[in-house]
């Protein structure tokens, strides 16, 4: 009997260039999923139409729509629910989640974040790591909670400030760093060698003291 692959939904805002990337992943056997659906809560995200070209299912649910964030999100992830995935990944989704939505993916969710967490949570990370003056800004990919960009860190991709950066340079130079680190971050997840038990996420049985970083050839522990 051969097993099934792991069913993986993605929720997206914007033009969906992670999808993009986890897709390709796929594509080149580097992420052996199922993608079965791609949500988004607007119906002109470039990531609805990267899916509908790749054959995936997508839902696209105006937040206006519902009486409050609550409907809205228990409706949204009834739907997630329904599409037999059992894994979910945000990749620019930019609302913010109720809890009560949240608390059945515990461990299953994982977000994509542009710094390197716990610094700058929400918005505008470029700016705030430049302002800071920063040597090091990067991406982090971690378990979703129901504190807005707060949950256990699993892996980082991290570069350097150069001088002279600007928002757009450094956001352009985190790009290609973010399309390796989510899907090399989800086949860790799907393969099951990757789990969260409410502490801190655990890899091959083994609590994690860093988060992993992204190296030349992946994910490696940190020193
Ligand atoms: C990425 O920078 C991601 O880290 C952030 O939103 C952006 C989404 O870009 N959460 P894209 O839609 O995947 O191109």
């Amino acid at each position: 009997m051969t097993s099934q692959p792991p069913r993986v939904a993605v929720l997206a805002s914007g033009r969906g260039s992670n999808l993009a990337a986890l897709l390709d992943a796929r594509e080149h056997g580097e992420l052996p999923v199922e993608f079965v659906l791609v949500g988004s809560d607007k119906a002109s995200a470039g990531a609805l139409r990267l899916a509908e070209a790749a054959n995936i299912p997508t839902l696209a649910l105006d937040p206006r729509s519902y009486p409050d964030r609550l409907a809205f999100d228990l409706d949204l992830f009834q739907r997630i629910g329904a599409s037999g995935a059992e894994w979910l990944v945000l990749a620019g989704f930019m609302r913010i989640i109720d809890g009560a939505a949240l608390r059945p993916w515990a461990g299953r969710m994982i977000n994509i974040h542009p710094s390197l967490l716990p610094k700058y949570r929400g918005l505008h990370t470029h700016r705030r790591a430049l302002e800071a003056g920063d040597r090091e800004h990067g991406a982090s990919v971690h378990f979703v909670t129901a504190e807005l960009d707060g949950g256990p860190v699993i892996a980082q991709a991290r570069l350097t400030i150069e001088a002279g950066d600007d928002e757009q340079q450094l956001a352009h130079r985190l790009l290609p760093l973010e399309h390796r680190l989510l899907p090399a971050t989800l086949a860790l997840l799907a393969s099951g060698r990757l789990q969260w038990d409410g502490h801190a996420p655990c890899l091959d049985g083994r609590p994690l003291h860093a988060p992993l970083l992204l190296g030349e050839h992946g994910l490696r522990l940190a020193e």
